[in-house]
């Protein structure tokens, strides 16, 4: 199963932040499915307390409307979205993300998003090694199979 395989690898092999949602854009959607350890260090948040919530829960007042809107028009005809923007953690401080989101494909339809973020404020050493478009396309090729 394509879901199972995945946040296998966002545990396993992946050293940055990785968000995984639902496909449904409208509200309650998207949901979030798993996110791994390096997005709990991001956010503060534990993936258990904020699975089934919205990444919605990021947002507060300096995040960009206009970003969010071409991130959910994008996502609806399932193109390749990246962006920066600002965010809030658990404890309400804010900082600068920067987000690729990929639909995941099964069989021509969209099933889930995955999205890997930085926060650029703090980009570890190691991870600027590889740009966050290419860290998509190594969980690609390790899961051996096209997620966009
Ligand atoms: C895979 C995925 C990851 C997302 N991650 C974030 C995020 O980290 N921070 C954020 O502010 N919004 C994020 N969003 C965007 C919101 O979930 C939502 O789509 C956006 O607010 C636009 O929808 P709305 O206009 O209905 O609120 C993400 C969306 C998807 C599909």
């Amino acid at each position: 199963m394509v879901i199972a395989r995945l946040v296998g690898l966002m545990d396993r092999a992946v050293c940055d932040p990785m968000l995984l949602t639902s496909p449904i854009l409208d509200r309650p959607g998207p949901q979030i499915l798993h996110t791994n350890k390096a997005f709990e260090h991001m956010t503060g948040y534990v993936a258990e307390d904020i699975r089934g919530d919205t990444p919605r829960l990021f947002q507060g007042p300096k995040t960009d409307k206009q970003i969010l809107c071409d991130l959910k028009d994008s996502c609806r005809v399932g193109r390749e979205f990246a962006a920066v923007a600002t965010n809030y953690d658990r404890t309400g401080e804010e900082y600068v993300v920067q987000w690729v989101i990929r639909p995941v494909r099964y069989s021509g339809s969209i099933i889930a998003f995955l999205s890997v973020q930085r926060n650029l404020d703090e980009v570890p050493v190691m991870s600027r090694v590889f740009s966050v478009g290419q860290v998509f396309d190594i969980v690609e090729k390790e899961l051996g199979a096209g997620l966009g």
